[in-house]
């Protein structure tokens, strides 16, 4: 998404802190809501039910003809998988992602969730992909480099032997979902716009156990891993502030 990086006023700040506290309250109850025997359209339901109860509404259903509020994303699905009627087993993970929106700002954030018991690779690229993050947001100060975010997250992620999806990466957020700069979670560092002071954009790495390449279902949106691996991701939005990231969907415990 190319285009001029808009500063959010004090306002819009605290439109989208709002829509994060919602954001984040509702990652914190799907912790317990996710366990074996549910459907994913169940996540689905509950997320909706949940951002609406808030009177705020789910950014993802419409868009560009997205068909539902969540996407939940399991196993080799890296994004953007659709909810439906698969039965969740003890030993899958899912990730689900999420956008508020209230009064016509955004916030946006993916978690990836253990199904019961996980293998000792799958709880390991829990972990990596969720340290992978905060790595990436540590960057997130003014007067760094956007292209810096990405490096940390690549050097960190291939050094434990895993490999950072390319094609989909994080994005600007404000009055639209998606906004100017581009958030690479790879690449050279010192590159392209700066960070500065009022910006708002998302730092969301998806991480592979097996290659980086993806591959698309005949849906147009799920988006696998191209050998199957499994696949996770974490996301938050920031806000920056001149002591560095606010994260804005911040959950409790996190
Ligand atoms: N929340 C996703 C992101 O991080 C957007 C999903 S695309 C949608 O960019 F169509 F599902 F909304
Ligand atoms: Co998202």
């Amino acid at each position: 998404m190319q285009g001029l990086i808009t500063l959010k006023s004090r306002h819009e700040q605290n439109l989208m802190r709002e829509a994060g506290k919602v954001v984040a309250g509702c990652h914190e109850a799907l912790r317990s809501f996710i366990r074996p025997g549910i459907r994913t359209i169940d996540i689905d339901q509950f997320v909706e039910d949940f951002i609406r109860r808030y009177r705020m509404e789910p950014a993802q259903k419409g868009y560009r003809g997205y068909p539902f509020a969540s996407c939940t994303s399991v196993n080799d699905v890296i994004c953007h998988g659709f909810p439906g009627e698969y039965v969740l087993q003890e030993g899958d993970i899912v990730t689900v992602d999420m956008v508020a929106v209230h009064k016509g700002l955004h916030a946006d954030s993916a978690w990836s969730y253990a199904v019961g018991e996980v293998s000792e690779t799958a709880r390991r690229l829990l972990d990596v992909t969720r340290r992978a993050l905060y790595i990436g947001i540590e960057q997130a100060i003014p007067g760094n480099h956007i292209s810096d975010i990405g490096h940390a997250i690549q050097t960190y992620v291939e050094a434990q032997g895993f490999s950072v999806v390319r094609d989909y990466i994080g994005h600007g957020i404000g009055r639209q979902m998606h906004e100017s700069p581009e958030v690479l979670h790879f690449g050279p560092p010192h590159r392209g716009p700066k960070i500065r002071k009022g910006m708002a954009f998302t730092v969301e790495p998806m991480v592979n156990v097996g290659t980086y390449e993806t591959k698309l279902d005949p849906d147009g949106w799920t988006a696998r891993t191209a050998d199957g691996s499994l696949s996770a991701q974490y996301e938050h939005t920031l806000i920056i502030t001149d002591e560095g990231p606010e994260i804005i969907t911040k959950q409790d415990g996190e």
